[in-house]
Formats: structure tokens, C-alpha cells, sequence
């Protein structure tokens, strides 16, 4: 059979020309979900994958795809993709770091200034027609600006959060793995702090940092406990670091003020004790979601492709060390 990539989502017409121009492409313009078997069988003698972040590509299906060379996310992140697993089989990952920094960083901001201002529930209200009069005592909210912003994670996109929120006059502290270099710590006016001092101290908790072994369920029950009760927590970065179960016990019982939530655990199959919640702004994973953002997202993705076929050096490589492996 002749070699040829496979697209496993809906990408734009442009990606879709580029990649023809180099290989066979087998594509799914249809977008429908790709289920285990179907992408198994898709993927089987495909010799790189341009993949989303529904695709879960893990070591069972890597062992049945023996001409696989690379595999190409279209997004920052790639929980979905078992890294070691590909490193072991030398099987090249990348991602698309940069190229959604500014697109991420103002819809965080949205989420920020819709669940602690409370903009949809304002909304709800007045669809529902209960806006009878102006009333100086309800329905209220809380301020953004001045607040303390708390970071869990501060790389790209984090710091680029962190402009937006000395914007609004706000304080930045961040908790992460490893500390950024005090020239960086200066220009964002950024205080390194521990975990437990972030989430007793900020009144916006900031979630912006990969999803791995060590970074699951970094939020639960306890660290909910600590939070301020008129606290408001975003997740940017992946389901699966909140334990959504304790969040919405904590939503419901006011342990913390609000939520902004951009990702789930097993999204798209959302925990349905959200939807009975008033203080929470759902939104389904959109933060990257413009025209622009995303078309330059699909051609990162395919750039890598082309390189990582053509050349063996595609310019997002995640896991070099694969190299010495294959
Ligand atoms: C990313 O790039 O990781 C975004 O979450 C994808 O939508």
C-alpha cells in the first residue's frame, strides 16, 4: 500500500492542500469521531497522523501501526498522547506551542470577568424576563480588578494571562514546577509562592499547566478547602487536573464563589452536576477556537509533518530522545 498521512479531524482546505503537496493524505473532512476501531484501522499503515485532542493514541494502538514515523497534534497540549510510549517505538510527537498564546490568554480573561462578574447568570436574568427594576442590592458580584491572580503554571500562555491581569491592576503570584527566571519574575511583577500559600491567598485561581501524572487532581477537595470562600477559579489547561466531582460539591456548598471551566474529565461527556450549578461558567473547550488561531494551529501541525517525514526534524518535537531510540 502507498504511504500516506492521515488528518483525523475537519482541518482547513489550505492544510489539507499543503499536505497533498508533499504526500497521499487520508483525511476526514467529515469530522465525525474517529471510535478505537476506526481509527486503528485508519491509522494501521499510516506513516505520520495530524491529530486532535479527541484522538486517544496510546501503546496499543502504536503496536499496530508498524510504519507510524510521527504523530502531529493540532493543540499545546498532548495528554492524548502516551509520549513514552511513542519515544519507546521511536515514534516522533509535536505540538503547537506559540501560536495560540494571545488567543488563550483573552479567553481565560473572559472566564475571569464572566464567572466573578457574573455576565451569563446577568444574561439569564434578563432573558428570563425577571429584570422588573434597577435594584441597588441585587444581583451582585465581585471585583476583578486589584484582585490577586494565582497562577498554577506559568509558561506561555500563563505569562501571557498575567499581562492581562496587571491590566487590571491586579497582583500576580504563580506556583510551578520550575521557577522562571527573575527578569521574567520582574517584567510580569510575579512573586514564586508554594501551592498551599496561592490558594489560601488569591481571589482568581489561575489553572494553566499541563495535564500528567503528577498534575492529576492537583485541584480536589482539600485544595478547594483552602481557597478563599470568595475566591474564583479558571481552568485553562485540562480536565482532569480539577476533580470535577469535588469542584461541583464545593460549587454547591459555596466553598469557593465561582468557577470558569474551558475543560473537563472525559470531555465532552461533562459531569451533569455542572448544569444544576448557577455559579459556574461552562464553556466547551474553546479557548484556542478563533479563524485565525486555528488555521495557523492546522498549518503548525502539518509544518511538523512535512519536517518530520522529509527531513526528520520537525520543528516542534516534543520528545527528541525518541531519535536515539529508532
Ligand atoms: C491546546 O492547544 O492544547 C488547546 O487546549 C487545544 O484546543
Amino acid at each position: 500500500m502507498e504511504d500516506y498521512v492521515l488528518v483525523t479531524r475537519r482541518v482547513f482546505r489550505e492544510t489539507i492542500d499543503y499536505l497533498k503537496e508533499n504526500f497521499k493524505v487520508v483525511d476526514n473532512q467529515k469530522d465525525t469521531i474517529l471510535s478505537g476501531e476506526k481509527l486503528r484501522k485508519l491509522m494501521r499503515d499510516a506513516v505520520g497522523v495530524q491529530s486532535s485532542t479527541n484522538d486517544i493514541i496510546d501503546g496499543p494502538l502504536l503496536d499496530k501501526c508498524k510504519k507510524l514515523k510521527v504523530v502531529c497534534n493540532t493543540a499545546v497540549g498532548y495528554d492524548n498522547i502516551d509520549v513514552a510510549a511513542c519515544t519507546k517505538r521511536g515514534v516522533m510527537v509535536t505540538n503547537t506551542p506559540g501560536v495560540l498564546n494571545e488567543t488563550v490568554a483573552d479567553y481565560a480573561m473572559a472566564l475571569v470577568l464572566s464567572a466573578t462578574r457574573k455576565i451569563p447568570q446577568g444574561e439569564r436574568y434578563l432573558r428570563q424576563k425577571k429584570w422588573k427594576k434597577n435594584s441597588l442590592t441585587y444581583p451582585l458580584s465581585r471585583d476583578v480588578s486589584g484582585g490577586t491572580f494565582g497562577f498554577m503554571g506559568f509558561g506561555r500562555i500563563g505569562q501571557a494571562i498575567a499581562k492581562r491581569a496587571l491590566s487590571f491592576d491586579g497582583k500576580v503570584i504563580y506556583h510551578c514546577r520550575n521557577r522562571i527566571p527573575p527578569s521574567q519574575e520582574k517584567k510580569y511583577q510575579a512573586a514564586f509562592v508554594s501551592k498551599t500559600e496561592l490558594l489560601s491567598s488569591s481571589d482568581i485561581v489561575v489553572l494553566i499547566l499541563p495535564h500528567t501524572n503528577e498534575t492529576h487532581h492537583l485541584i480536589g477537595a482539600d485544595e478547594l478547602n483552602i481557597m478563599k470562600r470568595s475566591a474564583t477559579l479558571v481552568n485553562m489547561a485540562r480536565g482532569g487536573i480539577v476533580d470535577d466531582a469535588a469542584l461541583i460539591r464545593a460549587l454547591r456548598e459555596g466553598d469557593i464563589y465561582a468557577a470558569g471551566l474551558d475543560v473537563y474529565e472525559d470531555e465532552p461527556n461533562l459531569n451533569p452536576g455542572f448544569l444544576e450549578l448557577d455559579n459556574v461558567v461552562l464553556s466547551p473547550h474553546l479557548g484556542s477556537a478563533t479563524i485565525n488561531t486555528r488555521q495557523e494551529m492546522a498549518m503548525r501541525a502539518a509544518t511538523n509533518l512535512v519536517a518530520a517525514l522529509s527531513n526528520g526534524d520537525p520543528p516542534d518535537l516534543v520528545n527528541p530522545e525518541c531519535l536515539k531510540s529508532s
